[in-house]
């Protein structure tokens, strides 16, 4: 009996020992692995359709898509403010100037090597288009906006770019784009009451206004 034990107690010594693993060696699944316990030979699991990310719920459309009943909104979904637009211009000189250059006339660096040349900003045919049409460019891309739906020619153009950006500031660059407009189609009737007596002094050292 004596003997017996012995053996069975040197056996499971051996198996626990054969079993030991480091906790930092547990069998798991990293980021992008392979693994052959799913069919599809993935580690990673495809979220249920319709799964919403915590804090994803994009449930205004007006803030998310520039879609205000059904159509491209012609409103902002809150006031500008100087700051937002500061936001704006810094998302602008990153992800639109190389293309539609510095005063949106869409003269930019990309465009002076080879690449399609934008409308103006200034257009009239751009400038007359609602705010939702700039953010659905942003976010869906500019054949989608425009009703181009050929399947062998997928956006290259100008793809959606809505994905680098957050909501707040693809607002923000619509509306320094808007700044630039106005910027380039000013009256003097626009110019604040207590600006107006300055315009005709001149601005900086040589800057002498026209007015
Ligand atoms: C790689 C170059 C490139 C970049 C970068 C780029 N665009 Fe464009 N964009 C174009 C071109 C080219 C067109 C015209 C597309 C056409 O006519 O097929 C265009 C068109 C547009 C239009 C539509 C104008 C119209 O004629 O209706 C808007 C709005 C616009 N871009 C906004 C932006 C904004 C905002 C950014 C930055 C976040 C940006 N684009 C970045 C190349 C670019």
């Amino acid at each position: 009996m004596n003997r017996l034990i012995l053996v069975l107690t040197a056996a499971a010594c051996i198996v626990i020992a054969g079993c030991h693993r480091d906790m930092w060696d547990q069998p798991k699944v990293t980021t992008l692995q392979e693994s052959d316990f799913f069919k599809d030979g993935s580690g990673a699991r495809t979220p249920v359709e319709g799964t919403v990310a915590r804090g994803k719920l994009n449930e205004d459309s007006l803030l998310h898509d520039g879609i205000e009943n059904g159509a491209p909104a012609t409103r902002f979904p809150y006031r500008i403010t100087k700051e937002i637009l500061e936001k704006g211009r810094e998302r602008y000189d990153i992800f639109c100037l190389p293309c539609h250059n510095q005063s949106g006339d869409g003269f930019g660096m990309i465009v002076q090597r080879g690449f399609q040349q934008p409308k103006p900003f200034t257009h009239p045919s751009v400038v007359e288009r609602p705010v939702g049409y700039y953010i659905g460019v942003l976010r869906f891309g500019f054949d989608k906006m425009n009703g181009i739906e050929d399947p062998n020619l997928a956006d290259k153009v100008h793809p959606p770019l809505g994905k680098a950006m957050n909501a707040d500031e693809r607002w923000a660059t619509v509306a320094y784009i808007r700044a630039l407009q106005r910027s380039q189609n000013a009256r003097v009737s626009d110019v604040p009451q207590e600006i107006l007596p300055n315009l005709d002094k001149p601005q900086d050292e040589g800057g002498k206004s026209d007015h």
